[in-house]
């Protein structure tokens, strides 16, 4: 059995955890598409562990954990995060696969990030971790990719190309003084040599996987509103985020993918800027922020907190063809009298139930609610579908029936145990 898990909001739904608990029961977890922008974030045994590149599947013994074609790498966090699971006691060693394919941040990926970011009149709020730009390159055919990196003339004159050509650019359009080609082509070979050992072929490491019929967790990273084509654009990440992109960024058939797992917060969060039509006002967000512990694990940022969107659901759950859905943080709303759903948009007197992407609209929509009583009880104890409280069964037919999918997963905190299957 194949499955895509993915986020169905603006990301950090708590795919992580989700993917954690469903890693147990496959072969293969490969992250295809984002980089470190992503901060997925799991609980075991009262440890917190954040990974930002490596799959949330390598805390489990025995599976192989792939980083595929489409996921940009920085290697510079990669050691990092390598060398704090050694520090934490976990064993990588055939156990991590590097695509050769993935193209690699540069130092000038990362400070163009946040020189254009400066200069932006509207900002996007990026991570500042250098991600759009280097999908810009590989776009546009000067990107350098892992396998370059372990072939030193290769590598030479790809660096040298692009260091001529960004550092004249950088001087003459962002007053920067340009990059040095020496440190950075030493500097990256030696990464080359740490990352030697993981790199390997694995459009045909999966293909031969679905050839013997084992097992694969896809792994999405950040959520469907900020995929590069179906999201709030220019809002977005540089990655196709929804189910699609797991083809391409891994060179596995879309024939061979049997289920889509969609992950959604009984709420809505966002970081970044960009529309957010259910947000919150500031009293109400600043308590579902703190009680959500709602701040980026990527860069600390607070998020923007808001009610739960089914339009926006509906639409993410047709574009992947999400049969299936894992609801996290429904504990949160353990406290509130009231709880909405939007159900709609209303726009110059007109009600409608499909996501638009013109902004003037968006921007001046005002959400319809359908409103629930709370339930007024902890439900980060209840470990059966049966033992929720009425008001909160209620709550999540309601979130099932408006986006046409089923929830087989309910999250009710961040340990493993914290779990009810449905
Ligand atoms: P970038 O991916 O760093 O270019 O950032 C583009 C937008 O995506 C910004 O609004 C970021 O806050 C958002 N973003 C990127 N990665 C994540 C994530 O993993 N979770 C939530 N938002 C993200």
């Amino acid at each position: 059995m194949n499955t895509v898990l993915i986020g169905l909001q603006w990301g950090d739904e708590g795919k992580g955890k989700i993917v954690d608990i469903l890693s147990s029961g496959v072969d293969y977890i490969v992250r295809y598409q984002g980089g470190n922008n992503a901060g997925h974030t799991v609980v075991v045994e009262d440890k917190e562990f954040v990974f930002h590149l490596i799959p949330s599947g390598i805390l489990h013994k025995g599976k192989i954990c792939v980083i595929a074609n489409g996921v940009v790498i920085d290697p510079e966090s990669l050691i990092f995060e390598l060398e704090y699971l050694k520090k934490n006691g976990i064993s990588i060693d055939n156990k991590l696969k590097i695509s050769q394919l993935c193209h690699v941040i540069m130092p000038y990926h990362r400070i163009l990030d946040k020189l254009r970011e400066s200069k932006r009149a509207h900002k996007i709020g990026t991570t500042g971790r250098g991600i759009g730009p280097c999908y810009s390159d590989k776009i546009s055919r000067c990107g350098i990719r892992v396998i370059d990196l372990l072939n030193p003339k290769v590598f030479k004159e790809k660096l040298k190309d692009n260091i001529k050509e960004k550092s004249e650019i950088f001087q003459k359009v962002y007053n920067h003084s340009g990059f040095d080609f020496d440190e950075i082509y030493s500097k990256y070979l030696d990464y080359g040599k740490k990352m030697s050992k993981f790199v390997s072929n694995t459009p045909l490491l999966l293909q031969e996987a679905v050839r013997k019929n084992k097992s694969i967790l896809f792994e999405g990273a950040q959520g469907t509103f900020l995929d590069i084509d179906f999201g709030t654009y220019p809002f977005v990440t540089s990655s196709n985020v929804t189910a699609g992109g797991v083809c391409n960024g891994t060179g596995v058939a879309p024939t061979a993918i049997d289920k889509v797992i969609g992950v959604i917060k009984a709420y809505t969060t966002r970081v970044g800027q960009g529309p957010f039509p259910t947000e919150f006002h500031d009293e109400l967000a600043a308590f579902i922020r703190k009680k959500g512990k709602e701040f980026g694990a990527t860069t600390g940022r607070p998020r923007r907190c808001g009610w739960f969107d089914a339009v926006i659901a509906k639409y993410a759950v047709s574009l992947s063809g999400v049969g299936e859905l894992a609801v996290t943080k429904l504990d949160v709303l353990d406290d509130l009298k009231e709880i909405s759903i939007c159900t709609g948009y209303k726009y110059k007197g007109k009600i409608f139930h499909e996501f638009p992407h013109d902004f003037e609209v968006l921007d001046n929509i005002c959400p319809v609610y359908k409103t629930f009583k709370g339930w007024n009880k902890d439900t980060s104890k209840v470990r059966k579908f049966s033992d929720l409280p009425k008001n909160a069964v209620d709550y999540l037919s309601r979130l099932e029936d408006l986006i046409s999918a089923k929830i087989t997963i309910l999250s009710v905190g961040s340990k493993r145990a914290e779990t009810i299957f449905c």
